[in-house]
């Protein structure tokens, strides 16, 4: 069967360097692969629909380190400490379950599919099996062979930062004040532990609300309630640190409470309030609570195809890891 060769050429805004990445990559090389993915993928996540959100969230790492290379799989080594064991990452999830699905791979086609590669198609379709849209996932990524902790601390967004750090933030990865928007939708799914947000609960400093205050962004009685049922001290909680529903009552369910919750100050992350700091961001951000779901569905998506191809690499660039977590050696 003639396959369509839709070519998707990507900018990368660091070096300049264009990226090809192809749909169906694979067709002559591993053919199925992508059923393959996609259907271990739902089985998965029809069981446990958690994984879901540690996939998105690992992809979105990924990608804002070295680009979208798989360089966040890797582990830290006697020469350095990797991305994944920087301070932000310390929370992601989901690296054995990438594991996996690349041990599937590698049995069907040893050495072709890539590490990055599996992570973005992974991630597409565990959002479309928990009831999330869909995007194209262009393939032929290269897997870097760099990982390095400060890297990741530099260049990852921080739950602390205000509108601007996180609009110049992401304009270096090609992304604007929209997808800013769109992609924060993505704290739809998933948890978020007290450690994160705490200082907005205990000794938040403002200008004119003084110190050892409650942010005045955040609704008082959801405050109250975080405090005294979730996050009991300033250091994260109680003796573990809590993990709570980013979006409370449907933290599993792809839809528009992220939004509605931030428009009525119900957002556990101080970078999610400061999308209601910039009228631009704001006015997009009511939009989209109004509804309907579809709308959402379509802007995360475009923006998530965007967000999948940034400073790709891609050619001679890179190699095919065969195992997620080291380099291949040289021998290999
Ligand atoms: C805008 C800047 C962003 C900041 C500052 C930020 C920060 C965070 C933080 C602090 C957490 C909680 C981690 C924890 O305590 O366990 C989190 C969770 C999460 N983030 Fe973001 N994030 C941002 C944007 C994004 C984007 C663009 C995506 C994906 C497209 C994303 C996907 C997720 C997901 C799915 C979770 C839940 C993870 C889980 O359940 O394990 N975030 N984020």
């Amino acid at each position: 069967m003639a396959m369509a060769m839709a070519v998707v050429f990507v900018a990368s805004s660091a070096t300049g360097v264009r990226g090809q990445l192809t749909m169906g990559f694979y067709d002559q090389s591993c053919p199925g692969v992508e059923r393959l993915i996609g259907s271990f993928v739902r089985q998965h996540v029809d069981r446990v629909p958690t994984v879901a959100a540690a996939l998105l969230r690992l992809h979105f790492h990924d990608c804002f380190v070295r680009g979208c290379d798989a360089s966040v799989l890797l582990n830290s080594t006697a020469a350095g400490v990797a991305e994944k064991d920087a301070p932000p990452n310390l929370t992601l999830r989901g690296f054995d379950f990438v594991e996996r699905v690349k041990t599937l791979v590698e049995e069907a086609c040893p050495g072709v599919v890539s590490c990055a590669d599996v992570l973005a198609l992974a991630a597409r379709d565990a959002v479309t099996a928990i009831g999330g849209p869909s995007w194209r996932v262009p393939t032929g990524r290269r897997d870097g062979t760099v990982s390095n902790m400060q890297e990741a601390l530099d260049e990852l967004p921080k739950p602390s930062m205000s509108f601007k750090q996180l609009k110049d933030l992401f304009a270096t990865k090609g992304l604007g004040v929209r997808d800013l928007v769109w992609l924060s939708g993505a704290h739809t799914i998933g948890i978020a532990h007290c450690s994160s947000f705490a200082d907005r609960l205990y000794g938040f400093r403002s200008a004119g609300a003084g110190n050892n205050t409650t942010d005045p962004t955040l609704d008082a009685a959801y405050a109250t309630n975080l405090r005294s049922r979730k996050c009991r001290s300033p250091d994260g909680g109680n003796a573990e640190d809590a993990a709570v529903e980013m979006d409370p009552g449907s933290h599993l369910t792809f839809d528009l409470g992220y939004y509605r919750s931030l428009l009525k100050h119900r957002c556990l992350l101080q970078s999610d309030a400061a999308l209601l700091t910039d009228p631009v961001a704001k006015a997009d951000v009511e939009g989209i609570a109004g509804g309907p779901d579809e709308v959402f569905f379509q802007l995360f998506a475009r923006s998530m195809a965007t967000l999948s191809t940034v400073q790709v690499k891609t050619g001679a660039d890179g190699e095919i890891r065969r195992n997620c977590a080291v380099v291949n050696s040289p021998s290999n």
